[in-house]
């Protein structure tokens, strides 16, 4: 794969999406070049996590899953939470995510970006992002996404590769997990775990978005 790592246009990112919902199964939102076994085994792994971090949050009223692809993960957070608000910038995602979540009933799905989310009155009690920030390549529009979050959300759990031997996407970059922290305000380390696989390795973070300072 050719990796692209200067910023590409809007629509250069939304034609990759739109491509790439057009893969099998879990190769829309993991990488294709990998045995399905693994992708169905990280996921079963990234679903316990997130689980895990959600029930350190508590009770969770309200939760945003940020970026939900194909639903990979959005029962999972459905499970955890009495309303979900699920968002995906590409249209063919999320028509795919409204199929398979078609039995879940307190799941509402919107198209949205994260850099542009329109709520700013902290109304998630958690909001959940796996994957997706490192997509966004651009300095400015990373920290338009971070303040969008930490304006629509009280928690966050976060999960992105740190580290990647092969290229996670044509359009990906990779940022530590202290470089979102400073990226967003009210930021307050709460709990980290990790996530290895196929060489790789992934944090699993929950933030508060509380911190006054
Ligand atoms: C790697 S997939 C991960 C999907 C899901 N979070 C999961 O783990 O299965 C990334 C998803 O984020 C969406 N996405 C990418 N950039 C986005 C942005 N700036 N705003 C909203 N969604 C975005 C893509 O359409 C895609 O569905």
């Amino acid at each position: 794969m050719q990796q692209i790592t200067r910023t590409p246009a809007p629509s250069e990112v939304a034609d990759e999406w739109r491509k790439r919902a057009e893969r099998p199964g879990l190769a829309r939102v993991m990488r294709a070049s990998q045995p399905a076994e693994l992708a169905a085994e990280t996921t079963a792994r990234t679903l316990r996590l997130v689980t895990g971090l959600l029930r350190s949050v508590g009770a969770v009223d309200t939760a945003l899953e940020i970026g939900c692809g194909m639903g990979r993960i959005t029962p999972s957070i459905a499970a955890r939470a009495r309303t979900l608000t699920a968002i995906d910038m590409t249209p063919r995602m999320l028509a795919l995510a409204r199929e398979n979540c078609a039995h879940l009933s307190n799941v509402d799905f919107r198209g949205a970006t994260v850099q542009r989310l329109p709520w700013k009155d902290k109304r998630f009690d958690v909001a959940v992002c796996v994957w997706v920030l490192m997509h966004v390549l651009d300095d400015d529009e990373v920290a338009d996404a971070c303040r969008a979050i930490a304006a629509a959300a009280r928690h966050l759990v976060l999960i992105e590769y740190e580290e990647a031997d092969i290229p996670v996407g044509r359009f990906s970059r990779l940022r530590s997990l202290e470089e979102y922290l400073v990226l967003l305000p009210g930021a307050r380390l709460v709990e980290r775990r990790e996530l290895r696989y196929g060489g790789d390795r992934s944090f699993a973070a929950l933030i508060a978005l509380d911190d006054p300072r």
